[in-house]
């Protein structure tokens, strides 16, 4: 492959179609369409291709999809919900990245009822063990006898960030589900399917980061 007339050996190499020159046995490559999906993730599916101990993974529920896509971030194995898909690098990667504080909104079970106390902390924010967390919205969904089902919006998405604030103030989530990302909503997509965006979502998180200006504080 050559980019920008340099030839180059590696596999992992990045380019940007848009921008780069790129050749392929002499021949331009051009940019293809652009996918863009939202999957319905039920737990006990990994977010990543090929598993070693061969446990399902996204792509099984992706059978009938004939294009390569990757998956906007992670969802815990134990993680439920809205997960978005693609084979555009930069919205992924724009979504992914906390300088541009996309929304991303949760409902979780507690293993205990959670104070009011509890709840403010979460809302300030807390200091995990790769430091503070910044502000969330939170709000009590229900207390049921003995758990409290709470709705938890953050704009980090860092490695199993909801499980470990819930862990912060002493409790453990039970269940957690993704209901949106920034403006887009599971609605009654059913569990373990898939839909494209819509035009309007799309745009939307376009808007939100996809192809904008970088915040200054990328
Ligand atoms: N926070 C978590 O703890 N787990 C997820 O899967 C997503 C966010």
């Amino acid at each position: 492959m050559c980019v920008n007339g340099n030839r180059v050996e590696r596999s992992d190499f990045w380019v940007d179609l848009g921008r780069d020159r790129v050749t392929l046995d002499g021949r331009a490559v051009r940019e293809g369409k652009r996918y863009y999906l939202l999957l319905y993730k039920p737990t006990g599916f990994l977010t990543t291709y090929k598993d070693p101990a061969g446990r399902p993974t996204v792509y099984d529920l992706l059978k009938d999809f004939d294009h390569w896509i990757f998956p906007v971030g992670r969802l815990d194995l134990d993680t439920s919900g809205l997960l978005l898909m693609t084979n555009d690098a930069q919205f992924g990667e724009r979504l992914t990245n906390p300088a541009f504080k996309v929304p991303k909104t949760y409902q979780l079970k507690c293993s205990t009822i959670l104070s009011e106390a509890q709840l403010d902390r979460l809302r300030s924010g807390v200091t995990l063990d790769d430091g503070p967390t910044r502000q969330a919205v939170v709000t009590r969904l229900r207390d049921s006898e003995k758990y409290s089902h709470v709705e938890l919006t953050i704009t980090e998405g860092r490695n199993r960030q909801v499980r470990r604030m819930i862990e912060a103030v002493g409790g453990k989530v039970l269940k957690l589900v993704r209901t949106s990302i920034g403006e887009i909503r599971i609605g009654n997509l059913k569990i373990g399917k898939h839909r494209p965006l819509t035009p309007e979502e799309l745009s939307g998180l376009m808007r939100r980061g996809g192809r904008g200006k970088r915040p200054k504080t990328a």
